[in-house]
């Protein structure tokens, strides 16, 4: 088990709540409740609202995740003050509604503040709501009834669907469902990498002197994570260079538990946007090597336009993964994203029991093509970013079952989001004999 010592804290109000700002939140909200992924529709908002500056369209992004994250929670202090979301009568009303108990029971914004920003004229038309019965509403003072059952009350409170609150219930750290529950509702700070190997302690303190609120993360010797609020780092000549990498601490973790050394061969099998493969590549060097696949042709031609900026001529995509050559093979398989819920807080209510069955299904066939091809000797790193057991251990267990020529080498790594900035992950270690 891996603790931070990064202070897990709650983000204050991010940006400015203007006027504009919360028209933008609330259509974007509109647009996630009618299906649209929650990346696309912030995208989609602000680029509809160009007038909107740095410190509004800030605002938005967290305003509209945090509307998703806290969703069970905003309709269950709705329905306690007699206004269920089915009582409104427009999808508007319940979005402008949604944001004003949001600012008012979650930020904790004075009914003044939140009526100067929802209150008349604007935001967001058509609307049937009177600023009158919104005022009330968020005046009065009521107790939320979470219930009796813990799994349940820790569902509510944090807003998670109670399936799933309970399938990671069954996972977790004995009583510490409610910390991690929490934890996947915090804004995430950013981590990043510095490269090259082993010069994050000569390069922070660089870093700090040009001003960036930048810390080295305990776990990992090459991990930083930015401390505030600071976009001038991503503009830095660090950045430009590709001395910096915005990477989760946990996909770092994942990566490092490759254990992969200079001169060794490593198949990326899926490689997605590359983040992983740059991380094998500085580690297996110039005399290694890294071969880079995906069935998503999209993701890798983002995966090829970054390692070939970092000029990692060592790394290449070839049509058939060369399982045959490699020492180890990651398969940072597809899967809930259960442990990212905090970058992506509209997929707990997307997700379903089936669906993460699905994904299993999935990882299993990943699985399997790739021992096929790996030669004896060779390790496959298996990991999620999800906390489920399903997509987890059942996923080990049901391999290993299959394959008695593969076994589980060293203890598997488990990365919670309550004890490390950056998400929750899941790796494993399964050598083929
Ligand atoms: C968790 S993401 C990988 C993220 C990437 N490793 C990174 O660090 O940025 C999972 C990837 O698996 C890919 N994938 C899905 N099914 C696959 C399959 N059958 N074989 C190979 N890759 C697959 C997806 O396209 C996706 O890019």
């Amino acid at each position: 088990m891996v603790t931070s010592t990064v202070p897990l804290q709650v983000h204050p109000l991010i940006g400015r709540a203007s006027r504009a700002g919360v028209t933008a939140v609330i259509e974007a909200h509109l647009a996630i409740a009618k299906g649209k992924p929650m990346r696309a529709a912030i995208s989609e908002t602000l680029a509809r609202h160009q007038k909107l500056g740095g410190n509004d369209r800030r605002f938005v992004a967290f305003a509209v995740r945090e509307l998703s994250r806290h969703l069970r929670l905003i309709d269950l202090a709705a329905r306690a003050r007699g206004r269920p979301a089915s009582s409104l009568k427009l999808a508007e009303d319940q979005a402008i509604f949604r944001y004003a108990i949001w600012r008012r029971v979650v930020t904790g914004a004075s009914v003044e503040a939140v009526m100067a920003e929802v209150g008349l004229p604007g935001p967001v038309r058509p609307r049937s709501v009177q600023d009158a019965v919104i005022k009330d509403e968020l005046a009065k003072d009521v107790e939320l009834d979470f219930g009796d059952d813990p799994v349940e009350r820790a569902a509510a409170k944090h807003s998670f669907p109670n399936w799933l609150a309970k399938a990671i219930g069954e996972q977790a750290p004995d009583g510490s469902l409610d910390a991690v529950l929490a934890a996947l509702n915090r804004e995430p700070f950013v981590t990043m990498r510095v490269r090259p190997l082993g010069t994050r302690d000569a390069l922070l303190p660089e870093l700090i002197a040009a001003g960036f609120p930048v810390k080295a993360c305990a776990e990992l010797p090459d991990a930083i994570v930015l401390t505030d609020e600071g976009r001038a780092i991503f503009e830095s000549r660090w950045m430009k260079e590709g001395r910096l990498l915005v990477m989760d601490l946990g996909s770092q973790l994942l990566a490092d538990l490759c254990r992969a050394k200079p001169g060794q061969i490593v198949v990326d099998y899926c490689a997605g946007a590359g983040g992983k493969t740059i991380f094998l590549a500085d580690a297996v060097g110039p005399t290694g090597r890294v071969y880079g696949h995906d069935t998503s042709a999209k993701r890798l031609v983002e995966a090829k336009e970054r390692t070939a900026q970092l000029k990692l001529q060592h790394v290449s995509f070839p049509k058939v993964p060369r399982l045959d050559l490699a020492d180890l093979a990651l398969v940072d398989a597809p899967c809930s994203g259960v442990g990212t819920l905090a970058r992506e807080p509209d997929q707990k209510w997307r997700l379903t029991r089936e669906k993460v069955l699905e994904f299993q299904k999935a990882q299993l066939e990943i699985l399997e093509a790739v021992v096929a091809g790996l030669k004896p000797g060779g390790v496959i790193v298996y990991g999620t970013c999800s906390l489920l057991r399903d997509e987890n251990d059942a996923v080990v267990e049901q391999f290993l079952a299959r394959h008695p020529e593969c076994a589980l080498e060293g203890p598997v790594l488990r990365v919670w989001p309550h004890q490390v900035e950056g998400g929750g992950f899941f790796g494993a270690r399964l050598q083929k004999r």
